[in-house]
C-alpha cells in the first residue's frame, strides 16, 4: 500500500520507524514533526472508569441512559468498564512505557459534584489529583476535559442542557475543579463535542438523555457554548495558560455536482462545523435558516456572544471522516439533507470510511475559513475501532499478541495527512490518538475497540497491541529527530 508519505516529495527529516511488535517489524515512513510538537493519547471519564457507585460519586446521565433496556448494543453499561478508577497506575504505566507527551482524559462531574452543585466531593477529586501527580511524575502533561457528556442526573432531571441554568452550574464546576488542580494542570478543554451531544443525545436519542426533540434542541447547543464560554473566563481568571474546546469537525463533500446537493452539503457543514465554531471564533451563529431556525431564537440573550467568543488559546480537533451529503427534502425526513455513503473506499470495523486525505483538507479549510481567528489546532481525538482478536497465547501461556495491522495503516495514513496541513501552513501543535484502551463505544457498548491496548472486559487484563508498540517507536523515532 502506497502511503501519503511515499507519493510526496519527502521531506528531509524523514524518519525511518521498525515497529518492534512481537510478530516481525514493518517499516513504516513519518515525517519529522517540529520540535515541541505533542503527541498524546486520548479517553474519557465514562468510557473507562467503572466505580460509578465508588466514594460518593451520584450518577450521571448515562447510568441512567444505560440501564435503560435496549438503549445499548448487548445491553452493556458503563459500571465496570476499564476498571481504570482502580486500574490507573497500570495506565499510567502503559504511558509512560509509550513515551507520550500529553494525556487527554476526562473529569466526571458527578464524581466531583454529585448533584451537579453545591459541595465538592473531596474524594472523587483525589482520584483526579493523584492521577495528575502519576502523570506529572512521569512527564506526562494532563490535559482534562471537564465534561465529555456524563452530566450528573441531578442536573438532567431539571432539563440538563435544555435549561440555562446548566452553564452556570457548569462555571461553577469548572471553578470547584480548577480550585483543587489548577496549581499544576495548565491546559484545559471545557466541553467534548457539543455538536455529537446535541445531535445525538438531544435531536435524535441514541445517546444520554435519550431525548429526540429534533430542532426543538437548539437551546442545547447555545447553553452548550454559553456554558463554555463561561468556563473559558473562569479558568483563565485562575491561572490556566491554555483553554480549548474539543469540537467533531468534518469536511463536507457534495454527494454530487448538481447545485441542490451542493447547497445541501452547505447547510450540513453550517449545522456540523460552523454552529459551534462561528460563535466562538467569530462571535455569530451561521445562518441555519434552510433548517427552519430563526435568526433571532429567544434562547440567545444580550451579551451572550460575547461571553461565547471569549477569546480560546486553542482548537481541539476530533477527525474521523468526511461527510457525503446529498439535498433531500424535509417535508419527508425532517431533514433539508441526507447522507450517502463514500464508494470504493477502506472502511473500520464500524463501517465508518478511511479518508486520510479528509484530514488535511479539513485543516486546510478550517485555516481558510477563519484566517487569523482561527487559533493553533491540536488534534484531540483521531483513530478507528478494528475487530482483533489476540492470537494464541504464548508458549508460556500469558500474552497474545495482538496485530492491528488497519490500525497502523490508519494512523499513519492520518499522521502524514495532519503533515500535509503543516506544510500548507496550518497551524497544528499535537496529535493524540484515540484511544489508550479498547473501551465503552457508547451506544455500541464494548463492540467497537478502538485502543492502542487491548481490555479483555472478562479479566480486565490489559495487552498492548502491534499498533501500542508501533506508535511507542514512532515517537522515540521524533524525539531522536
Ligand atoms: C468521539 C467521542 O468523543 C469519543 O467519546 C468516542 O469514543 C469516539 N469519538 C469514537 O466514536
Amino acid at each position: 500500500r502506497p502511503s501519503l508519505a511515499r507519493r510526496q516529495p519527502l521531506p528531509d527529516t524523514l524518519l525511518n520507524v521498525g515497529s518492534h511488535s512481537a510478530e516481525g517489524t514493518r517499516n513504516v515512513v513519518l515525517p519529522g514533526f517540529p520540535q515541541g510538537f505533542r503527541w498524546g493519547v486520548s479517553t474519557a471519564s465514562y468510557q473507562i472508569e467503572g466505580a460509578v457507585r465508588e466514594d460518593g460519586r451520584g450518577p450521571s446521565i448515562w447510568d441512567t441512559f444505560t440501564h435503560q433496556p435496549g438503549r445499548i448494543k448487548n445491553g452493556d453499561t458503563g459500571d465496570v468498564a476499564c476498571d481504570h478508577y482502580h486500574r490507573w497506575p497500570e495506565d499510567v504505566a502503559l504511558m509512560a512505557d509509550l513515551g507520550i507527551d500529553a494525556y487527554r482524559f476526562s473529569i466526571a462531574w458527578p464524581r466531583v459534584q454529585p448533584t451537579g452543585r453545591g459541595t465538592p466531593n473531596t474524594a472523587g477529586l483525589g482520584f483526579y489529583d493523584r492521577l495528575v501527580d502519576a502523570l506529572l511524575e512521569h512527564g506526562i502533561k494532563p490535559l482534562p476535559t471537564l465534561l465529555h457528556w456524563d452530566l450528573p442526573q441531578a442536573l438532567q432531571d431539571a432539563g440538563g442542557w435544555m435549561n440555562r441554568d446548566t452553564a452556570y452550574h457548569f462555571a461553577d464546576y469548572s471553578a470547584v475543579v480548577t480550585a483543587r488542580l489548577g496549581d499544576r494542570v495548565k491546559s484545559w478543554i471545557t466541553l467534548n463535542e457539543p455538536i455529537v451531544h446535541l445531535a445525538y443525545g438531544y435531536a435524535f436519542g441514541m445517546h444520554a438523555p435519550g431525548e429526540a426533540l429534533m430542532f426543538d434542541a437548539m437551546p442545547v447547543a447555545h447553553h452548550q457554548l454559553l456554558a463554555h464560554g463561561l468556563a473559558t473566563a473562569v479558568l483563565r481568571g485562575s491561572g490556566a495558560e491554555e483553554v480549548l474546546i474539543a469540537n467533531n469537525c468534518t469536511p463536507v463533500r457534495a454527494a454530487s455536482e448538481q447545485p441542490e446537493d451542493a447547497a445541501a452539503a452547505e447547510i450540513y457543514d453550517a449545522f456540523h462545523n460552523r454552529l459551534f465554531l462561528d460563535p466562538i471564533l467569530l462571535g455569530t451563529y451561521p445562518d441555519l435558516s434552510a433548517m427552519g431556525l430563526p435568526a433571532d431564537p429567544e434562547f440567545v440573550e444580550p451579551g451572550d456572544l460575547e461571553i461565547i467568543s471569549t477569546r480560546i488559546d486553542g482548537l481541539g480537533v476530533n477527525y474521523y471522516n468526511p461527510t457525503r451529503i446529498a439535498a433531500a427534502d424535509p417535508a419527508a425526513t425532517g431533514l433539508p439533507f441526507d447522507f450517502r455513503e463514500f464508494e470504493g473506499v477502506p472502511r473500520t470495523a464500524f463501517g465508518w470510511p478511511v479518508i486520510p486525505e479528509g484530514l488535511t483538507e479539513l485543516l486546510v479549510g478550517l485555516k481558510e475559513r477563519y484566517g487569523d481567528a482561527l487559533p493553533p489546532i491540536t488534534i484531540t481525538e483521531n483513530g478507528c475501532s478494528t475487530a482483533d482478536e489476540p492470537a494464541a497465547a504464548d508458549e508460556d501461556g500469558t500474552v497474545g499478541a495482538v496485530h492491528d495491522a488497519a490500525r497502523i495503516e490508519y494512523l499513519e495514513s492520518h499522521i502524514n495527512a495532519l503533515y500535509r496541513a503543516i506544510e500548507a501552513g496550518v497551524d497544528v501543535r499535537g496529535y493524540l490518538t484515540w484511544s489508550l484502551l479498547d473501551n465503552f463505544e457508547w451506544a455500541e457498548g464494548y463492540s467497537q475497540r478502538f485502543g492502542l491496548v487491548r481490555v479483555d472486559f472478562e479479566t480486565l487484563r490489559r495487552i498492548p497491541k502491534d499498533s501500542y508498540h508501533w506508535y511507542r517507536a514512532a515517537l522515540a523515532a521524533q524525539r531522536k529527530g
